[in-house]
């Protein structure tokens, strides 16, 4: 596999080209960026702590019969993805009341919730992420009913594999965020789960503690982002 031109550079990670059209390299930056880019750092073992936590998801999750854009893991930094069609829909799923929603509700952060609730946002940082529903993403053509229905299934899924697992490391899955796509390659046009299951993109709450192990410890300064991150992967099982 080569490794060819830079196709698209995120806020955390870059994305390149190979010589397989149908095949793209995933590249974890140390980079950490918080509010749309409003708070950017970078943190030291970052870009391979995410790399490691991520390939050990998506395998868990394929597994678990959840179809993902992952391949392969190349190096400490790089994992080789299939090329995507990505939605512009970023799935947020909540266990606890926590974050956007403890604010716009004025409810409690850590308030428990009967069932997963289910949240939808535009990706468009220029507009800081707006949250829409499922008439908002059919009517204005980012996805068909159909793929809004298979989203809600796939993350079902992944809510029944994730919760257990971190649950069994003594941390509670608070709440986090998926993005799906369709391989480029693919006739059938499949949805599947793409982007990254980091503690980037979720919060991660230990049992005994309290204690935050995942970004918010960024977006909050409080402190040890990576130690955290480590942490929440060593007990789950990930080798790093
Ligand atoms: P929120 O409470 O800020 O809406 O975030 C809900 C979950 O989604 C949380 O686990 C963090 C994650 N998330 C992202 O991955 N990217 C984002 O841009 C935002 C706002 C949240
Ligand atoms: N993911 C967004 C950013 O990188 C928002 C956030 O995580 O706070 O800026």
């Amino acid at each position: 596999m080569e490794k060819g031109k830079e196709l698209y550079r995120g806020k955390a990670k870059t994305v390149y080209a190979t010589n397989d059209p149908n095949r793209v390299i995933m590249h974890y930056r140390d980079d950490v960026s918080a509010f749309d880019g409003a708070k950017l750092a970078q943190l030291e073992q970052k870009g391979e702590t995410n790399n490691r936590f991520n390939a050990f998801i998506m395998q868990t999750l394929e597994q678990q019969g959840v179809k993902t854009h992952f391949v392969e893991v190349i190096n400490e930094r790089e994992s080789l993805v299939r090329a995507m069609k990505m939605l512009p829909v970023e799935c947020v799923v909540r266990n606890v009341c926590a974050g956007s929603m403890a604010k716009r509700l004025g409810i409690p952060e850590g308030t428990p919730l009967s069932e997963p609730v289910f949240e939808y946002f535009y990706k468009n940082d220029a507009l800081h992420d707006p949250m829409v529903n499922d008439d908002h993403i059919r009517v204005l053509g980012w996805a068909s009913d159909e793929d809004v229905q298979r989203m809600r299934v796939i993350t079902k899924r992944v809510n029944n594999v994730l919760k257990p697992l971190f649950g069994n490391a003594g941390i509670d899955l608070v709440d986090y965020k998926l993005e799906f796509g369709r391989a480029v390659d693919d006739p059938n046009g499949q949805l599947l789960l793409g982007d990254e299951f980091t503690p980037d993109g979720c919060r991660l709450w230990d049992q005994k503690t309290g204690e935050k192990m995942d970004k918010d410890r960024f977006r909050r300064d409080l402190g040890d982002v990576i130690k955290f991150y480590r942490e929440a992967a060593k007990r789950i099982g990930v080798p790093l």
